[in-house]
């Protein structure tokens, strides 16, 4: 946003998302609400749906070879032992003995290096600015100074992904005190040692509570496709390389929940299970990677704000994994995650439940468990990056400012407004036949108070594309004019042609067929 300082950018988007009931925090009249959970309101509702529908429609409708499920929250227990979740879905947690205060270590260990990152990135910024042709690649590898910031994050991240990987938690604890980080609130070095600490939620089954009938919620939908994986593939006669989609909620008991949506408690995932022959699973790493990458592209917000970012400390599954990353107000963070997981998951199944999950491959005339690569992204967290990509404040002419949500137009809640310039002279009546005519292919909106001005910016606010305005002229020769809502141009056009611009304007399709 132009006139506002980033630091309150931020606090912008989480008040615009309330004022204008896209986002409210869950429960909020008792105590101002739930921390890290948070309910989606009639705007929000409808953006999430069109986020989820474009996922959906991308990934299984235009995908012969992937098909979509709807597996349950609950799953039986034994699930979450052979994922590995019971025993190792843990992060290192340290707290501040001053100020309180629970952190993630391994978060603060990466802030730590991003503020190095920030450092060489001034660097580069200065001297592009003072040579013609600038050439940044050549420039980080050739300055000393760089070159020095880049030995100083290589080698923490070397000795934390060796820290983390043999599990020691003294050695985690040790490059805290080693790089002097400080608790942001207290402002102390005072730390406490680091332990591990489960995500999972339990509850339970019936009506008496012991360790026989504990179960997890769900703290990824992937689980669900797994244990489904030969029901799919035998019901759908699927031949290898397949796909499985899915999106649901998922849970888990983050130690740090800030950043509005970034991170919650309760969350939606979408994700898909790629089942492919073993040997052959780089490839489609690759392929998906750059396929998801193509994906976020295409919402226009700027191929800038996405980068990926190779694991260095691989999950328990993963034999090769990355993250599509989004520059969120507060920096560039993981939005997706591409994993190759393996054979990890579908052999684990296989031995706790003592169920074959083979394929038989007709070529080969030979069963084997199919190795997997997965795409996952939160739903909530790629809401915020497109709300927060799209909200922007605009200077006009004149000296006036407007705030506009350019979301992509097929995402956006209300595909159309329809306005009739005044309340009167039948241009009500002409404005709601136009509505209920177009409200059988698009969410429209209607709307007659207050000039037709302060009516545009309420529709600029929300995201919607088109203002289609009833006047006078209309009644004589069924014509009404549109305004775009990013150009704040208008157009006369035909009553009967407003259908097909907005198909061919908001429609999923248009979104589609740019893959
Ligand atoms: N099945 C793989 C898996 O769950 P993950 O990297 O832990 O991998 C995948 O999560 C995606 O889910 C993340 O990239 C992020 O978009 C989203 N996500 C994870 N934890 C989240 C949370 N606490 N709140 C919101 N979104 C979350």
């Amino acid at each position: 946003m132009s006139n506002i300082k980033p630091e309150d950018f931020f606090k912008n988007i989480i008040s615009h998302s309330k004022e204008y009931g896209f986002i409210f925090p869950s429960s909020e009249i008792y105590d101002n609400g739930l921390s890290a959970v948070y309910d989606y309101g009639q705007l929000g509702a409808e953006l999430k749906k069109n986020i989820r529908d474009y996922w959906w429609k991308a990934m299984v409708q235009m995908n012969e070879n992937i098909v979509g499920i709807d597996s349950a929250i609950f799953m039986h227990p034994t699930t979450w032992k052979a994922s590995g979740h019971v025993d190792a879905f843990n992060d290192p947690l340290i707290d501040n003995k001053d100020s309180k205060k629970r952190y993630r270590a391994d978060v603060l260990i990466e802030e730590h290096v991003a503020k190095i990152e920030d450092k060489i990135n001034k660097e580069v910024e200065k001297a592009a600015k003072r040579f013609e042709n600038f050439d940044a690649a050549m420039f980080r590898s050739t300055n000393t100074r760089v070159k020095e910031y880049q030995d100083k994050i290589d080698a923490i991240n070397e000795r934390f992904k060796t820290a983390l990987n043999a599990n020691n938690l003294d050695e985690v604890k040790q490059i805290i005190v080693d790089l002097e980080i400080v608790c942001p609130i207290s402002g102390t070095k005072n730390w406490t040692d680091v332990r591990q600490f489960n995500l999972m939620f339990n509850t339970s089954t019936g009506a008496v509570t012991d360790e026989t009938n504990i179960i997890y919620l769900r703290p990824e939908t992937a689980q669900g496709i797994f244990v489904n994986y030969l029901n799919v593939q035998k019901t759908g006669r699927m031949k290898l390389p397949f796909g499985i989609a899915q999106t649901g909620k998922a849970f888990r008991n983050e130690i740090v929940a800030r950043q509005f949506i970034f991170r919650m408690r309760e969350f939606e995932q979408m994700e898909m299970q790629f089942f492919v022959k073993p040997g052959t699973e780089m490839e489609w790493y690759e392929y998906w990677k750059q396929t998801r990458l193509k994906w976020h592209l295409s919402l226009g917000l700027g191929a800038e704000k996405y980068r990926f970012h190779d694991h260095l400390k691989l999950a328990h599954y993963a034999n090769a994994a990355a993250d599509i990353e989004h520059q969120f107000p507060f920096g560039f963070k993981e939005l997706e995650g591409i994993h190759s997981r393996t054979d990890f998951d579908l052999k684990q199944h296989e031995q706790f439940s003592g169920k074959k999950l083979q394929y038989f491959d007709p070529e080969l005339n030979q069963s084997y468990v199919p190795y997997v690569v997965e795409t996952s992204v939160g739903l909530d967290r790629l809401f915020l990056s497109i709300l927060s990509s799209a909200l922007k404040e605009e200077s006009l002419e004149g000296g006036d400012t407007r705030t506009v949500l350019s979301l992509p137009p097929a995402l956006a809640p209300y595909k159309a407004a329809v306005f009739p310039l005044v309340k009167k002279d039948g241009l009500p009546e002409l404005a709601e036949s136009i509505m209920k005519d177009l409200k059988f292919d698009f969410m429209m909106a209607y709307d007659e108070k207050d000039t037709v001005g302060k009516r545009y910016r309420r529709q600029d606010a929300i995201g919607t594309p088109f203002c289609i305005t009833v006047d006078h002229q209309s009644l004589e020769d069924k014509t009404v004019t549109i305004r775009d809502r990013d150009t704040m141009k208008q157009d006369r056009v035909a009553i009967d042609k407003l259908h097909s611009i907005l198909t061919e304007k908001t429609s999923l399709q248009s979104l589609l067929r740019k893959l």
